[in-house]
């Protein structure tokens, strides 16, 4: 039977009205769980971030939050998930550092598809592996939203959060989040007192930066994307334009080209700026970016970050482009 949205939900738009839901989720899930433990996958994204909160909540350490480390992490992003849960929220919170056995695993890869599925695999991997670590775990937590849902239905999208949990992870689901829509549950995470870093952050895929380091991704070109991105972050937060540009992110190819650095010779790599909006990432319009502020970016990318000597800006819309590069 189809999983529909419940009519008497209304569409939550206010701080009274998350509360409400808050106050009427924190009940449903100790009813559902009682005093047993909930394990949760928890990325530092938006969804997770709000089920994680809400979690804590209603049951406090029993739930048990595991954040995997892939490696492909944007600069800061580890240590923000772990101060926030562990230090602010008290969040029984498992840190695994699994950055080497994704970067081995990846070594020499390049075909994207190959590396999206390596991605994927080995983090169900980790984490069904931490799972069978700890016992009496009796549910598992998801980020689910509702667009998820309707995407699956449709046939769109196999979203990772509906169906098909390897064996290992068959544990009964807590889905607070499931009938909300992504504005709403912005909504919940700052009605939970989340940081606008995390409640308002741009969309980020799955396989992280791994697919803006083009081709077989290197340790120094990963932190060369990893470096860039995090100025470009920084620029547009300066500039006002972090929560108004719908994403913008950095990409770096496996690709050198012929500079000058110091009076010498530098054979280094490009670095090209992406920044978009969107309704529907279906159709994606560029971000007009100014002059100015693109020249800024350009001399720190270029003086700042080890093996890069120049910055491109991608205008290409989608179609014919897609958003990411792989
Ligand atoms: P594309 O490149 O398909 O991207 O135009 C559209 C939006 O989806 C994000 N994206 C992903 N998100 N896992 C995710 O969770 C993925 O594998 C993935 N690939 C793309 C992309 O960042 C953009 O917002």
């Amino acid at each position: 039977m189809a999983d529909v949205r419940p009519e008497s939900l209304k569409r939550i738009t206010t701080k009274e009205m998350a509360d409400a839901f808050i106050a009427d989720q924190i009940a449903a899930i100790k009813e559902q769980v009682g005093d047993k433990k909930v394990l949760l996958a928890l990325s530092g994204g938006v969804d997770s971030s709000v089920v994680a909160a809400l979690l804590i909540k209603a049951i406090g350490t029993n739930l048990v939050c595991v954040h995997v480390n892939h490696g492909l992490l944007r600069k800061g992003e580890p240590e923000m998930v772990c101060k926030v849960f562990r230090d602010e929220l008290g969040a029984n919170l498992i840190y695994v550092d699994a950055v080497d056995r994704f970067l081995d695993l990846l070594a020499g890869v390049t075909d994207p598809e190959q590396k999206r599925h390596i991605i994927g695999e080995e983090f169900i991997k980790v984490f069904a592996e931490e799972a069978a670590k700890l016992d009496g775990i009796a549910f598992l937590a998801q980020g689910t939203i509702y667009p998820d849902i309707l995407e699956s239905e449709q046939g769109i999208k196999a979203h990772h959060n509906v169906g098909g949990l390897p064996p290992e992870l068959d544990f009964e689901l807590v889905e607070p989040v499931k009938y909300l829509y992504k504005d709403e549950v912005r909504v919940v995470g700052s009605a939970l007192g989340l940081p606008d870093k995390m409640v308002f952050r741009q969309p980020f895929p799955g396989p992280g930066l791994g697919v803006r380091c083009p081709g077989a991704i290197t340790r120094d070109r990963l932190e060369a994307v990893r470096e860039s991105d995090a100025i470009l972050r920084e620029e547009f937060e300066k500039a006002g334009l972090a929560g108004k540009v719908w994403q913008y992110f950095t990409v770096v190819p496996d690709f050198k080209s012929t500079g000058i650095k110091d009076g010498k010779r530098a054979f280094e790599w490009l670095c090209i700026v992406r920044a978009i909006n969107t309704v529907d990432v279906v159709q994606v319009t560029v971000e007009p970016i100014d002059y100015d502020l693109m020249c800024r970016i350009t001399d720190r990318i270029t003086h700042e970050v080890p093996g890069i000597n120049r910055v491109l800006y991608d205008y290409t819309p989608k179609p014919t482009a897609t958003v990411e590069y792989e």
